[in-house]
């Protein structure tokens, strides 16, 4: 125990912490000024001698070091050999870094984390924090993942005074905090899962990560809308934030980058959650087409990118008349507003009257799809449930459709002709200001022997053309 000097004995200080936005107000109010949230803000007692100003006194000034002078390749990666998972975290765990894994409860989380914590265990020691479920639970839990090993150490709690003990105890190159909800500090009054208190374990986490040099992962959980439960800053605390999405009602699952220092953010994994954990399903493709009946309308192959990944998906509308005074326009996996808008330019760019019908649009498989390169498959696909004609069962399409109706160019269309000509699709339909970069590539002449054995190109400068092209 630290002795604490006379000044530092003043009374608690008292800060009023609002749950939504975490920020630090000086009274208590029923709506917070910062973020608008009603009735979030709640007290906190800080001890003194635990407060910044107390901190500041103690730190040793910062070395700094010349630009040129540093070493970039003193932070080797460290593979944990789920090759999925690596490539999402840009090759592996960075050493002295922090990763915050947040999910729905019941995704996999646990079953990642203890699988990668298993392959980085034969490296050296990793410690493996659960305040969620018993030692025992987990230990039954990695025998059916094959996780036993005697370098994973498992601990059981959720004191941050303990856990940090145990780090310095053990030395461990990885760290696993399952889950940063359930941990707390006896510093703080509040209750786990508070601003506060995840606040002020994350910080300390994570500084003891920078200082010792191990990996950090954070277990977090995720509100129904899809922000990390808790303070938002946990999110610009950390490294990287890694997003585990998917339907539990489905076997699939897919990991995503939303932020990451240390390589590519929006790149995606994708794993199949199996009896014997979770599983890296490199042809994604194929799974996302696994279902997918050929020649009904409404129905259009999309070939679309995942960080630096193209993936083929399977994007289908339903044109329905509308029983509401303002027809529904209804999307799952995809930007509801979007959507909103190219139904609008398909009324008045195309002349397609919508205005009394209800569009929904969903794409098959779970994933979620935000790029704009999507416009155009949104739009074939509406158009073709409104005509109740089908699109060549061989064509993917890909391209963004501005509000007069022009088909725009996209990012990486050699990549995403490439891969749809893999699965074996003979025809494409795209912008025609990508057109010749994919014609150039010769994409036949680089494929496997059972993709296409020859690719159409098909360009289109707008709307128009591209529905000649695919549903004429
Ligand atoms: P879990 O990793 O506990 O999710 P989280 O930590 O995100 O809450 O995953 C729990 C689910 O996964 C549970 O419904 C059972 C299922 N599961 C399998 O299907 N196979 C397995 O090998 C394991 C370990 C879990
Ligand atoms: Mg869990």
């Amino acid at each position: 125990m630290r002795a604490m000097s006379a000044s530092s004995r003043r009374a608690p200080r008292s800060v009023f912490v609002c749950a939504s936005c975490g920020a630090e107000h000086r009274k208590w109010m029923g709506q917070c000024p910062d973020c608008g949230a009603w009735n979030t803000i709640t007290e906190q007692v800080e001890t003194a001698a635990a407060g910044p100003a107390a901190r500041a006194g103690l730190a040793p000034a910062a070395p700094a070091s010349p630009i040129t002078e540093i070493d970039a390749a003193a932070a080797p990666r460290r593979p944990c050999g789920l090759e999925e998972l690596d490539r999402v975290l840009g090759g592996g765990f960075v050493p002295g870094s922090a990763v915050l894994m947040g999910g729905d409860p019941g995704i996999g989380k646990s079953t990642l984390l203890l699988q990668a914590a298993r392959h980085l265990a034969s490296q050296g020691p990793i410690l493996y924090v659960t305040g969620e479920e018993s030692a025992q639970q987990v230990r039954l839990r990695g025998e059916r993942i094959g996780a036993a090993h005697e370098q994973l150490l498992i601990a059981a709690s959720n004191e941050l005074e303990a856990i940090l003990s145990a780090i310095e105890e053990h030395r461990p190159q990885a760290v696993v905090i399952d889950s940063i909800q359930t941990t707390v500090t006896s510093r703080l009054t509040s209750a786990p899962g508070t601003v506060a208190q995840v606040r002020d374990c994350a910080a300390a986490l994570i500084q003891s990560a920078k200082q010792r040099g191990h990996a950090l992962v954070l277990v977090g959980h995720v509100t129904k809308d899809g922000a990390i439960a808790g303070p938002r800053v946990l999110e610009h605390m950390v490294d990287a934030v890694l997003y585990f999405e998917g339907d539990r009602g489905h076997a699939h699952r897919i990991l995503r980058a939303v932020k990451n220092r240390f390589g590519p953010a929006g790149e995606i994994g994708v794993f199949e959650m199996t009896d014997r954990g979770l599983m890296g399903v490199r042809d994604a493709s194929r799974v996302f087409l696994a279902e997918r009946a050929e020649d009904v309308p409404g129905s259009v192959i999309l070939a679309c990118m995942e960080g630096t990944r193209p993936l083929l998906v399977e994007v289908q509308a339903l044109v329905a008349p509308t029983v509401y005074a303002t027809p529904k326009r209804a999307a799952t996996g995809l930007d509801g507003g979007r959507v909103s808008m190219l139904t609008a330019v398909l009324e008045r760019r195309v002349g397609v009257p919508l205005g009394q019908q209800d569009v929904y649009v969903n794409v098959v498989g779970g994933a979620r799809i935000l790029e704009p390169a999507a416009d155009l498959a949104v739009m074939l696909a509406i158009l073709s449930a409104w005509r109740e004609k089908p699109m060549p069962a061989d064509m993917a399409v890909f391209g963004e459709v501005g509000l007069t109706g022009e088909v725009r160019p996209v990012g990486q269309p050699e990549a995403r002709a490439r891969e749809a000509a893999n699965l074996g699709f003979a025809q494409l339909l795209l912008p025609r200001g990508n057109a010749a970069r994919v014609r150039k590539a010769d994409i036949a002449a680089t494929l496997a022997a059972n993709s296409a054995a020859s690719v159409r190109v098909h360009a289109a400068r707008n709307l128009a053309e591209a529905a000649q092209t695919g549903l004429a």
